[in-house]
């Protein structure tokens, strides 16, 4: 085999406000086969990922649920490590690009942009909420489309047209928060300016990434290209930008660097030099390092435009080359939460065994950027025909006999048999090579065209007849099958890792490298068969649908999902889009206004259930100086038993204007907290059903 190499290698960074799902999976997986494959292969492979952590999505995210966005991206970096881990994608690092590393490296990397002159300041006009007090990012705004006339658009795109456009030009604009028509007005921002790099990467983008990938990106070289806007006003979860105060780097500035990042982690965690793995000089001419980036193809922009422009101004190493793939449908159709094919990670787990995802994922990517289609029929076919019935077969078939009828033990290959392993020996480099070039379809057919000539073999020779004749012709016969199964599963490793290592303890050895295809296992005992997989049943793929549906109405979040990936790559260069939501946040209140609100704390006496009002519970609060109070609260859905309350201290708003309504009059109001999630954590004299305590 030719040197060692070393190779770096990443996935995107999924961002941190949102469950992994099977459409993410098309990408860390065969990023995971690949990097298995070259640590099979003994080259050195670090594999390094992370959350994507910041930006408004995250930040409303978090405010949505009355957590810390610090708290919503712990939670979010265990969820994913464990999905993660449970579909056997491992990788050498996965951190978070809210790390000290990444501030650091956002940093240094941005001045050296500064001091290579490629940073501009603009004024550009944007929409303003009076009311908010905030610029408001494209997801904040709606209006009636430029292009159709579309009402209730997002200020990036139409949704009925799919018309791209800036938000101020959208037709009477209203923001989504309060509803209030915004203003324009200049903000600052900073630019990237890419045309300086023009010639530059011009060249550089053919040969980084494929030919369908660089003729559309190619595309925009015909004009000068555009500056690339990297700064976002305050509010902003992210990292504020040295000297620009109350203005942060842009989430897809700190996104990529996440990933230099994620690999110093690494470095220190194994004594390592960063240097020595991505170096941060001269672009890292000959510096024998290998780095190549797995992304989807709604993100092309930012890994072959924007990050190779940053890096060669910052002077680091750039990537060796982009590998774009296309998106995940199921059954023909684009993901769908309210059809059950938008299934999570998690969903499929609970219903599915892992490897038959990753061996389907492997029978379908072939390398290129076309979508990939999961055809739920289809996958339950393959995997019990192929991996179960092919491949499976041959190991529990031989395996089983040899244990229960011959000892378990391996005898010596005739003829006939040592053909067979050698054909099964002989693929290997068609095969790496397939695997090198990410052509993982190719290597599974491979794979099944072995199976069948073992199956062959092993039908031709009937073993369960001979082994009531012919011991000893048997135990030739098995010896050969189990060898020839032996090489297919090292060849499968990187597909199915734990399925290979239980094959491996069937043989009972202990590692298995590339080079262990050169040996043959004759005149041995066998470990102990475990089962290695099982079929599955379409009643499996049934549950897991049903368990994902959305009915309409039950989650907002449908649009937002597939908006995001949609848009996501089709905007100007200018400014990127932003999936954010909206939340219904009140505008902010000036102190002398919330000093006028007077809080006492009463202890209450009495609660009960108003009649005829489903919501309603009547008070009577000991206010102490002040008397008692009656109160009317809509909260009993959040109390079923009013009476549990009696006795309980409350804070309540002393001096609001009495209240008529139809039940009484209503002399103030109680402040209840909602629990964290739900909703918001709002403390409000209404809080919502289900949750709810008194603030003391
Ligand atoms: N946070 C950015 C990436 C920053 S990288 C510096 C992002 N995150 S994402 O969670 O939306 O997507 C992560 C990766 O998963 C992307 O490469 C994306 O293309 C991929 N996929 C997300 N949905 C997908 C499908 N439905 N199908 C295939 N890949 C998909 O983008
Ligand atoms: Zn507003």
């Amino acid at each position: 085999m030719a040197d060692k190499r070393k190779i770096v290698v990443t996935s995107a960074l999924p961002y941190a406000n949102g469950d992994i799902h099977l459409g993410h999976l098309v990408e860390y997986i065969q990023t995971d086969f690949w990097v298995r494959f070259q640590k099979l292969r003994g080259n050195e492979c670090v594999y390094v990922c992370a959350d994507d952590t910041h930006g408004t999505p995250i930040m409303i995210r978090a405010r949505k649920e009355g957590i810390t966005p610090e708290e919503l991206i712990a939670r979010s970096h265990a969820e994913h490590m464990r999905d993660f881990t449970d579909f056997q994608v491992k990788f050498d690092n996965y951190y978070t690009t809210n790390s000290p590393e990444n501030k650091a490296l956002s940093e240094r990397i941005y001045a050296a942009m500064e001091a290579s002159g490629a940073i501009t300041r603009k004024f550009t006009p944007q929409l303003y909420c009076e009311h908010c007090k905030m610029f408001l990012p494209d997801r904040f705004v709606k209006g009636t489309c430029p292009k159709c006339g579309a009402e209730n658009q997002y200020g990036d795109s139409c949704d009925r047209c799919g018309a791209t456009y800036g938000a101020e030009e959208l037709g009477s604009p209203k923001c989504t928060t309060c509803g209030a028509a915004p203003v324009v007005k200049d903000t600052e921002h900073l630019y990237f300016e890419l045309e300086p790099q023009h010639d530059y990467l011009e060249k550089w983008i053919p040969g980084h990434t494929t030919s369908d990938v660089s003729n559309k990106l190619l595309e925009w070289f015909k004009e000068p290209l555009r500056g690339w806007c990297i700064s976002r006003d305050a509010p902003y979860f992210g990292f504020e930008i040295p000297g620009h105060p109350g203005k942060f780097f842009y989430v897809w500035v700190d996104a990529p660097i996440g990933y230099i990042a994620s690999l110093q982690s690494w470095c220190s965690q194994n004594g390592k030099n960063l240097e020595d793995y991505w170096p941060t000089t001269g672009g890292g001419e000959g510096s024998g390092v290998e780095l190549y980036h797995f992304i989807g193809k709604d993100i092309i922009r930012f890994h072959c435009l924007f990050w190779p422009g940053m890096l060669h101004a910052a002077g680091f190493k750039g990537p060796d080359k982009v590998f774009v793939h296309g998106f995940l449908t199921v059954n023909g159709e684009k993901m769908s939460k309210s059809k059950g094919t938008f299934v999570n990670a998690r969903t499929y787990l609970d219903n599915l065994p892992p490897e038959a995802l990753r061996y389907y994922y492997a029978a379908k990517l072939g390398g290129t950027t076309d979508d990939m289609d999961l055809n739920l029929a289809d996958f339950v076919q393959r995997v019990n025909s192929d991996l179960v019935g092919k491949i499976t077969n041959i190991a529990s078939r031989g395996g089983q006999m040899l244990q229960k009828k011959l000892e378990g033990r391996l005898g010596a290959l005739d003829e006939e048999g040592r053909a067979l392993v050698e054909k099964c020996r002989a693929a290997s480099e068609t095969i790496a090579k397939f695997y090198e070039d990410r052509r993982f379809n190719q290597v599974v057919v491979e794979i099944c065209r072995l199976a069948d000539a073992a199956n062959e073999y092993f039908d031709r020779r009937e073993p369960w007849k001979t082994v009531k004749t012919d011991a000893e012709a048997t135990r030739t016969t098995l010896t050969a099958a189990l060898n020839a199964f032996r090489l297919i599963a090292i060849y499968l490793k990187p597909i199915l890792p734990a399925y290979a290592d239980k094959a491996m303890k069937l043989f009972g050895e202990t590692e298995w490298t590339w080079d262990s295809l050169g040996e043959t296992l004759e005149n041995r005992s066998l470990g102990e068969y475990e089962y290695l997989a099982n079929r599955i049943d379409s009643k499996q793929v049934d549950a897991m649908i049903t368990a994902a549906t959305v009915k309409p109405g039950e989650s907002g979040e449908v649009s937002h999902e597939s908006r995001a990936s949609k848009n996501k790559d089709k905007g100007s260069a200018n400014r990127g889009t932003e999936n954010g939501e909206s939340v219904p946040l009140k505008p902010e209140v000036a102190f002398p206004d919330f000093d006028k609100l007077d809080f006492r704390v009463g202890v209450v006496e009495s609660c009960e259930i108003v009649p005829k009002s489903s919501k309603l519970l009547k008070f009577t609060l000991d206010a102490g100086s002040l008397g008692k109070r009656t109160i009317f609260s809509g909260i009993r859905g959040a109390y079923p038993d009013p009476a549990a309350l009696v006795g309980k201290e409350v804070v309540f708003v002393a001096n609001l204007a009495p209240r008529k309504m139809s039940v009484g009059v209503s002399e103030g109001m109680i402040l209840f907290a909602g629990e964290p999630g739900v909703n918001g954590g709002v403390v409000s004299p209404f809080a919502a059903a289900g949750g709810g305590t008194p603030v003391t």
